[in-house]
């Protein structure tokens, strides 16, 4: 097993990308804090970690506001004393129930802020809390999922690049800071992913997208969950701000 006792919270690890870390992590033999905003999909999540015979738990919570996630923190350690591995991984992939693109110049404010705070806010709030833990004790991984949104761009989704841009460079900047303190932070980016976050993609667009992807299909969730697996583990610790970028060829 590659990750025996290690303790883990995966933040939005009620759906897609996060369950399954969640699931792999667990079968390495980590305990799993399974964080979301969305209580029946963290509990959910819980309750099959569980059923495979795994240790879970649910932190229900907000990671956009920094005082949320203060709490969080603290029913975290107060829980399991500990954290090894933290993976910032909540997101939403639009601000509004609408399949309509944005155009950059008719973005609300609000909308902008909205991406920017689930996605970067939240990565800097769980980061600087698991930092306090991880520092102290000299030992730690961080893994924050980016995408490629953030290292090609894409077109009427500004806001997501972005934040997705600014999670690569805060990873690479974070990485040089604590690496001293033997914290490890690295990034994944991954390209199409099959997930409730992409289910909205219509069929003209996803035969687009697999058009320009040399792989032929969309990733599967366990394609990341392998990568995070990676990051978490032994196997990584020469792997320093790193943004490892599962995407069937979409970007070279
Ligand atoms: N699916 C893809 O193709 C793809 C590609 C690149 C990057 N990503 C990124 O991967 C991550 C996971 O995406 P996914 O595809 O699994 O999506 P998903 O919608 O299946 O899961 C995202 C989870 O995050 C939770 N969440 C959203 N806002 C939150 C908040 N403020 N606090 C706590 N939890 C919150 C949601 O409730 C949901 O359970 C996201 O950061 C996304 O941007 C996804």
């Amino acid at each position: 097993m590659k990750l025996r006792d290690k303790v883990v919270l995966i933040t939005g690890g009620g759906s897609g990308l996060g369950r399954e870390m969640g699931l792999t992590f667990a079968r390495e033999g980590a305990k799993i804090g399974v964080n979301d905003i969305r209580p029946e999909s963290a509990q959910n999540v819980v309750t099959e970690i569980e059923r495979v015979g795994g240790s879970a738990r649910t932190f229900v919570a907000d990671v956009s506001s920094s005082t949320a996630v203060k709490k969080m923190f603290s029913d975290f350690l107060a829980a399991w004393g500990t954290i090894d591995v933290l993976v910032n991984n909540a997101g939403i992939g639009r601000t509004r129930d609408t399949a309509e693109f944005s155009q950059t110049w008719e973005v609300p404010d609000e909308d902008w802020h909205k991406m920017l705070a689930t996605h970067l806010d939240s990565t800097f709030f769980c980061t600087r809390e698991a930092l306090k833990a991880m520092v102290s004790k000299r030992s730690g991984r961080i893994i924050n999922i980016g995408s490629i949104a953030g290292t090609t761009g894409l077109p009427f989704a500004a806001a997501y690049c972005a934040a997705k841009g600014g999670i690569i460079s805060f990873t690479k900047s974070v990485a040089r800071e604590v690496v001293m303190h033997n914290v490890l932070v690295n990034c994944i980016a991954p390209g199409f992913i099959e997930t409730p976050m992409t289910a909205p993609i219509d069929e003209a667009m996803r035969e687009q997208i697999i058009a320009v992807t040399p792989a032929g299909r969309f990733g599967e969730p366990a394609d990341i969950a392998a990568a995070a697996l990676y990051l978490a583990c032994d196997d990584s610790k020469f792997m320093v701000g790193q943004i490892i970028s599962p995407n069937g060829g979409y970007v070279i």
